[in-house]
Order: structure tokens, then sequence, then C-alpha cells
């Protein structure tokens, strides 16, 4: 867990965030054990803005990979920066109930199942079920 945490902490720093000043990094790992890093940008839509989370998941899943087994959120915030509700959504739907680590530059840390975070999701089951 910590190495996870540690490749979040890295990637943050390559975060483009200079309308909100606020930093995030993630780091995904499969189940293989391989790990997959984001980190926010934003740009002068604001709206087109992509999470740190989303970045890692989309970088995953384009180099096929489809089996995960947690992610890890690093923000320099006294209180644990959780995920955003778009970023729980696509989490639940591309990773399942994965494990969310959250953690801030100060060395705290927590851990979630995203079931917890997510309790009630939409997801693919209401599409084929009437
Ligand atoms: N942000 C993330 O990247 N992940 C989160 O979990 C929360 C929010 C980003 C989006 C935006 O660039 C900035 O943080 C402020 O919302």
């Amino acid at each position: 867990m910590a190495d996870l945490i540690h490749e979040a902490r890295q990637v943050r720093l390559n975060a483009r965030a200079p309308y909100s000043g606020f930093k995030v990094g993630a780091a995904l790992e499969t189940r293989g054990g391989k790990i997959f890093t984001g980190c926010n940008v934003e740009n002068s839509t604001y709206g087109l803005t992509v999470c740190a989370e989303r970045v890692a998941l989309w970088k995953a899943i384009s180099e096929g990979e489809s089996e995960f087994r947690r992610i890890a959120v690093v923000a320099d915030t006294e209180v644990l920066t959780p995920p955003c509700g778009a970023c729980r959504q696509l989490l639940w739907e591309f990773c399942g109930d994965v494990e969310v680590i959250l953690a801030n530059l100060r060395g705290n840390e927590t851990r979630h199942q995203l079931k917890t975070l997510f309790p009630f999701p939409f997801d693919q089951d209401f599409l084929t079920k009437e």
C-alpha cells in the first residue's frame, strides 16, 4: 500500500491545476499488480477538466486492463479528499467494489470500500432488467 500511495504522491506533482490550485494524484492497481497513475488536468474551459482518478482509469483501460484491486488518491488536505461523484460512478462501473485508499501529504491515510462510498449505484444491471 505504501508503494501505491507513493506513486499517487509522485504523479500529483504533474497535476495541471492553475485554476483551482488543487492538485490531486491517483494510482490504480490492477489485480496483476500493475500500477497506472493519473493527475488532474484542468484547462481554460473549466468544464473539460479531468480528475486524477479518471486519468488513471482511462490509461489502464486503454492499455487493455480490466481487473482492478485498489486505487490510492492523494491531495494536500487535512480532511482526506475522496473521489468526486462522477469518478465514483466510473470506478464502480469499471473496477467494481475496489478498495479506495485516501492519503494526504502529512502521512494520514484511510481505507474504504467503494461500495460504502457509493452505496446505491446506477449501473448496467438496470439496463438489462425491467
Ligand atoms: N479533483 C480530482 O482530480 N480528484 C478528486 O478526487 C477531487 C477533485 C480535481 C478536479 C479539479 O481539477 C480540482 O481537483 C478541483 O476540483
